[in-house]
């Protein structure tokens, strides 16, 4: 009798220290059989009763029910326990996915550079990609911004830890990396992600999509890039009688600098978008700067050339109406679903 009555101190100590490291509903349940089930250690110990006296049978039976009501409460509160801390959990509603309702499209950076790169295609440019890890070199001292450059202030570079290297600033940096790869005449256009280290707001970001168009060969003018930017711009938003204008501009890498204007698409006479001005700041611009050829051992007595640059998000916010620029690196699906 001595030897049940051990073997019910042990089994209870052994089942709480058991269920104090339970942490599933499975891991509950089999702790479960092994303790409660019909064969489990309680059921078996009942059945050690048989050898017993009649008078051992009345002590022991009440000590065994005992055990058997004091571990089962304790398994359900433990059940109760888990089950309540599972309802917590943020579970996948796997209903929610709707199969022929929720269509997938493509983002709005993907469509803007396909159709950027369709129209530079189709105007003969060749496209190129340049990294954006760059060194000081290509990002500023090929395109005749040297150090101490006031100029170099204006891009709220991100400079990184390994001297010499940064995120690039703008796609200028394509620049030198053509006119290394290919002799003149030579018409690239590069978009991609650039950096600044600058405060976002409904207009900047310290990451956005910029294109690069350089074309360099004999005799060009600024005529050509005229006609270029105009082109594109008639393409780009759809409007046959869009027109451009330039004012001067100044970008260390031009000589002249310009900042090309295109009459506003969506009025005649003024807007909110072009500010009751009937003209939007599109593209700064400029013929290639002499010592950006001659860096990259070009001769500007033979050769001369255009260059331009955009931001895509500003070109898409007056092309979509969109009214912030944070929007375009956020998850907000009603702003996504309209592409
Ligand atoms: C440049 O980056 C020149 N590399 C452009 C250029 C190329 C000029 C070739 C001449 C010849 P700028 O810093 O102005 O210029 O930037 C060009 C465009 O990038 C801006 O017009 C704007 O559309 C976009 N942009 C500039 N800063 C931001 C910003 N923080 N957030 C979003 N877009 C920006």
């Amino acid at each position: 009798m001595e030897k049940i009555k051990d073997q019910i101190s042990i089994i209870q100590k052994a089942f709480k220290e058991e269920l104090r490291q339970v942490q599933t509903a499975d891991h509950l349940e089999q702790i479960r059989i092994i303790y409660l089930g019909r064969q489990g250690n309680v059921a078996e110990l009942m059945g050690t009763l048989k050898q017993l006296t009649i008078d051992e049978k009345r002590v022991v039976g009440p000590l065994l029910n005992k055990l058997k009501k004091a571990l089962t409460q304790s398994y359900e509160r433990k059940l109760n326990t888990l089950e309540k801390a599972d309802s917590k959990k943020t579970t996948f509603d796997l209903s929610a996915y709707k199969p022929n309702q929720l269509h997938g499209s493509l983002h709005i950076f993907t469509l803007i550079t396909e159709q950027l790169q369709t129209i530079f295609s189709t105007m003969g440019y060749t496209i190129i990609d340049g990294p954006e890890v760059e060194t000081d070199y290509y990002n500023f001292s090929s395109l005749n911004i040297p150090e101490d450059h006031p100029a170099r202030d204006a891009h709220d570079t991100f400079w990184l830890s390994n001297p010499g290297y940064l995120l690039r600033t703008h796609t200028s940096s394509a620049q030198a990396h053509a006119m290394e790869k290919t002799k003149p005449p030579l018409a690239i256009f590069s978009p991609g992600r650039v950096y600044r280290n600058e405060a976002t707001d409904a207009s900047h970001d310290f990451m956005f999509m910029q294109g690069e168009g350089l074309f360099i060969d004999k005799n060009v003018s600024i005529s050509n890039l005229m006609a270029t930017a105009q082109d594109f711009l008639q393409a780009f938003f759809e409007k046959k009688d869009l027109k451009i204008r330039v004012r001067p501009g100044y970008f260390p890498f031009v000589e002249p600098g310009l900042e090309i204007d295109g009459s506003c698409p969506f009025c005649k006479k003024g807007c909110s978008v072009c500010k009751k001005t009937g003209w939007i700041e599109l593209l700064g611009a400029g013929l290639v700067h002499p010592n950006v050829l001659k860096c990259n051992k070009i001769d500007p007595n033979v050769y001369s050339g255009f260059a331009f640059g955009f931001g895509f998000e500003r070109l898409a916010m007056i092309k979509y109406g969109i009214n912030d620029i944070r929007l375009f690196r956020s998850d907000n699906l009603q702003f996504l679903k309209q592409f």
